[in-house]
């Protein structure tokens, strides 16, 4: 069991964390939190999602963010899309990376997309195959791995056929989302084995919600299998609208405090992500989730 030396981080705070935000926070802030992250190190930040307006509307501005963010070269700005139109709209706006989002819960495929899984790889497949072509990169998340709102545990070997259907549409990654953070350590790891006989774990991210304040143990667990790419929210941002009791994503300050806790390097300043943390919490009106930015906060205060 080695630990990787690296991992890639990508923050998922500006679109994860805000997309489930009840009040509208303004253009402003999200690309003054996308720049502030970005300076911090962070090898991607996630700007947003062109998906309905109705069915999210905080991400409805997500074209004049990436418009407006400034672009640090070494940064990715990938952005949800779930279909073709949500494919133009991200192209016209000179996104370079896009994320096609499915599930290994058919219940909550149709919450959260509208369709059923099948005919969610239908979809995918023009979008990722225009996107490839036009130069962009293209992810794919795949939620619900360790169990899902509406239908309780998934099938590992159903997870594993998903994952292998996104990566068969081209995805150089794929992000496998403990959407409800349901998870323990155990299975985690047995998901992630799963996978990985289908998609190499070199190409497998993490994106672990913190419901059960799981996410760290989980995560750990999975670094000793190889997995090198973990998603996570500046402040423990997060959740879905369309995964009831979902909490916020494993916060970006904790983990950096556990990679570099244990070696790992990541090229990521904890300091400037725990002030980027300060800066969306106080504009938020409450305090970050995390628990090493409190105490960071409270080190500062005393
Ligand atoms: P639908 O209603 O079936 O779509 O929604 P439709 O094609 O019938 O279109 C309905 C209306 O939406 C039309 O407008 C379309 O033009 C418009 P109208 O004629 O009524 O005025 N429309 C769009 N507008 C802008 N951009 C688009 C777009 N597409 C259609 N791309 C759809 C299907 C997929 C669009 C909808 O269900 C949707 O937007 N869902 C997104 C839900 C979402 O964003 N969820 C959160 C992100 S996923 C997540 O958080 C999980 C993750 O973090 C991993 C994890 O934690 O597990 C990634
Ligand atoms: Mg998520």
């Amino acid at each position: 069991m080695t630990l990787p030396q690296r991992v890639r981080l990508v923050e998922v705070g500006p679109r994860d964390g805000l997309q489930n935000e009840k009040a509208v926070v303004p253009l402003e802030t999200k690309v003054a939190l996308i720049d502030r992250l970005s300076e911090a190190g962070l090898p991607a930040v996630e700007a947003g999602a062109f998906v309905s307006p109705k069915w999210v509307p905080q991400m409805a501005d997500s074209a004049e963010v990436l418009r407006r963010i400034r672009r640090r070269p070494g940064t990715a700005y990938p952005v949800l899309v779930p279909n073709e139109k949500g494919l133009e709209a991200a192209l016209a706006a000179g996104a370079e990376e896009i994320a096609v989002f499915g599930a290994a819960s058919e219940s909550f495929s149709r919450k959260n997309i509208n369709c059923s899984i099948a005919e969610s790889l239908e979809r995918f497949r023009p979008v990722a195959g225009r996107a490839l072509e036009a130069g962009l990169k293209v992810r794919g998340y795949l939620s619900c791995v360790l169990g899902c709102p509406y239908e309780g545990e998934v099938p590992l070997a159903r997870v594993a056929e998903v994952a292998a259907a996104l990566d068969g549409l081209g995805c150089y990654e794929i992000s496998l989302g403990d959407t409800i953070g349901v998870g323990t350590p155990a299975r985690a790891r047995a998901m992630v084995e799963a996978v990985a006989e289908a998609v190499p774990v070199e190409r497998l991210a993490l994106h672990f919600h913190d419901t059960y304040g799981q996410a760290l143990a989980n995560l750990h667990a999975c670094l000793e299998l190889g997995v090198a790419t973990l998603d996570s929210a500046v402040a423990g941002l997060g959740g879905c609208p369309y995964a009831k009791g979902a909490s916020g994503n494993v916060a970006t300050e904790d983990v950096l405090y556990l990679l570099h806790g244990l070696g790992i390097e990541t090229g990521v300043d904890l300091e400037q992500v725990a002030a980027a943390g300060r800066f969306i919490s106080d504009a938020l009106g409450r305090p970050p989730a995390s628990k090493v930015a409190r105490a960071l906060a409270a080190r500062v205060a005393a």
